[in-house]
């Protein structure tokens, strides 16, 4: 008999333990009003199309390209550290998680400890902007 309980008990907290795994493992779920948010504060705010969506001839944002990515149309008149390319945000590809991504905009330091060179802004965002910006740019295609 106590060996039935034994074996209940265990298999009860082996169903809680299994339980635990799947609840952390899914990505905190993301609402319409988040990406709402993170478009209003990526496109109206920080303007993070200025460097990373490409232009037309006419100095226009190319739309068909947005946040895909844009060699700069400008560099410093002094030498300094300079990146000349604003790498594609469509999709956050150069983050495997949410988590490093919403780490790096509001500490302007990636996983690596490594910071982007200029000109990509150091922003220190709040944390849910932070999460409203990595919800909004992952919600669009790569
Ligand atoms: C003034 C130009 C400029 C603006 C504005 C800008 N960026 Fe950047 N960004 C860059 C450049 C240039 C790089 C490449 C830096 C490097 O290679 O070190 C970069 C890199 C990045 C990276 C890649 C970092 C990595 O470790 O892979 C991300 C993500 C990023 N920017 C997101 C954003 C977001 C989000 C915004 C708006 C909130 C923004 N950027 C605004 C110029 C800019």
């Amino acid at each position: 008999m106590k060996s039935i309980l034994f074996l209940a008990l265990l298999f009860l907290a082996f169903v809680l333990f299994a339980l635990k795994i799947v609840v952390s493992a899914r990505a905190e779920p993301v609402s319409d009003a988040q990406i709402q948010r993170g478009q209003y504060l990526v496109n109206h705010v920080a303007m993070c199309g200025e460097c990373h969506t490409p232009k037309t001839d006419q100095g226009e944002y190319d739309r068909t390209a947005w946040l895909q990515g844009d060699v700069l149309d400008y560099k410093p008149v002094r030498p300094m550290p300079f990146a000349a390319v604003a790498p594609a945000i469509a999709g956050l590809p150069s983050f495997a998680t949410d988590e490093q991504a919403i780490k790096f905009l509001e500490t302007g330091t990636n996983s690596l400890g490594k910071r982007a060179m200029p000109p990509m802004p150091q922003f220190r965002l709040s944390h849910d902007d932070a999460v409203a910006v990595v919800a909004y740019l992952r919600s669009l295609k790569r």
